[in-house]
């Protein structure tokens, strides 16, 4: 009686495990933490009188005073807002390039303010209605922006945003790993409010998760999606997820961005790919799943990945996909060697042609550097001289 009840617990574990493992082959898995269903951002919101659905920009909820407030994940989100009659209504749209320019089928009593990459729409409807509003990027065929990752949520990511005014971008392609220190993805979201360009970004193995805390709601609601796409000009751009393994690798969120693309029918409108990731695909350990995406990718015509996570500055050939990897965002080779020697990726987009990269110095400023973790990093790698150099600086 006893034997045949163990027996009976026995397979009913097996069912459920049997079951879990099922579960996860069809939907797939991330590894580490076992994430099943990591989160997505929210992109619509309904409320009395009001729906805003979004194309591009994630729902971030309604702010002290009743504004609705979004942040665009790409640079020409668009709006879909049906109101009841004498709803009035405030909207906030963050994280759009200043010279944007919006384009709406002109309903009446509508006004748009600009806060820096703020936008803030407002208007009261006289009767029930819907409006789009659509956002148009102040430049299609010529525009260059930098990349690069690995900047934690600080003062490196506050040099890394004014360096890239600097060398002219109209916005930058982060790379992932804002969340080197607890509260570093809330201080990023500010830092790139605050800059003059917009940002778009990657999720990094440090934003994904806190040890085994997940941190991957607070990013898909902070920042933006773990996966996403936008066409600006004839530039295809895709942000693919690779901050944690993926199990099966053909599942999921980013199977269904890629398959947007279809094999074989190219879009004659698309000059040129741009791919960015956070992890290269060779330090990608999940079985099977960098040459899964190294093959989507060629497939598709795509012959190019950038990728941070490893702190350098470097170009490889990684099985016919020339891989950058622009992942110099500390600037931590700066404290080592002594003088500002990391380095920015810069693409240039003209019309008719692929994107053009190059490399250019970040010059990242000492004062950048002012924070508690390099005392440790130095100390860590006993650089007793750069320490006190950078300690004087600091204490000004
Ligand atoms: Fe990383």
């Amino acid at each position: 009686m006893q034997a045949s009840r163990r027996k009976l617990l026995t397979l009913a574990g097996l069912g459920v495990l049997g079951g879990a493992v099922g579960y996860a082959y069809i939907k797939g898995v991330r590894y580490p933490i076992l994430a099943l269903t990591p989160g997505v951002s929210p992109t619509a919101t309904q409320q009395e009188g009001i729906e805003v659905y979004a194309n591009g920009a994630v729902y971030q909820g309604t702010t002290d005073d009743g504004s609705i407030k979004f942040r665009a994940y790409v640079p020409e989100p668009s709006l879909d807002i049906r109101v009841s009659s004498g709803r009035r209504w405030r909207l906030l749209l963050e994280n759009i390039h200043p010279d944007a320019t919006l384009a709406i089928d002109t309903p009446p009593g509508l006004s748009e303010e600009r806060n820096n990459l703020t936008r803030i729409v407002e208007a009261e409807s006289k009767t029930d209605g819907s409006w789009q509003l659509n956002w148009r990027f102040p430049k299609q065929d010529a525009y260059r922006f930098t990349v690069i990752g690995d900047t934690g949520g600080g003062t490196e990511l506050d040099w890394v945003l004014t360096r890239s005014v600097e060398l002219g971008a109209d916005f930058i392609v982060h790379l992932g790993d804002l969340n080197y220190d607890k509260g570093d993805l809330h201080r990023a979201a500010e830092a790139f409010n605050k800059a003059s360009i917009p940002s778009f970004v990657a999720i990094g193995n440090h934003d994904f998760r806190e040890g085994w805390q997940p941190l991957y709601e607070h990013f898909t609601q902070l920042i933006g999606p773990r996966n996403s796409s936008f066409r600006l000009g004839g530039i295809q751009f895709l942000n693919l997820d690779t901050a944690t393994d993926f199990w099966p690798p053909d599942r999921g969120a980013r199977l269904r961005l890629l398959q947007q693309f279809p094999i074989g029918e190219p879009d004659p409108a698309v000059q040129d790919f741009v791919v960015f990731t956070h992890r290269p695909l060779n330090t990608i350990n999940g079985p099977g799943e960098a040459d899964w995406l190294r093959k989507q990718l060629l497939n598709r015509g795509v012959n190019s990945l950038l990728a941070g996570h490893n702190h350098i500055k470097s170009e490889l050939d990684d099985g016919g996909l020339h891989t950058f990897i622009s992942g110099q965002g500390l600037a931590h080779a700066d404290l080592i060697v002594g003088r500002p020697i990391a380095e920015i990726l810069v693409a240039d987009v003209m019309p008719g042609q692929r994107v053009h990269f190059h490399w250019a110095p970040l010059n990242m400023q000492l004062e950048a550097h002012c924070n508690s973790r390099n005392w440790g990093v130095l100390e860590v790698l006993d650089k007793p001289e750069p320490l006190a150099r950078l300690q004087a600086v600091c204490k000004k």
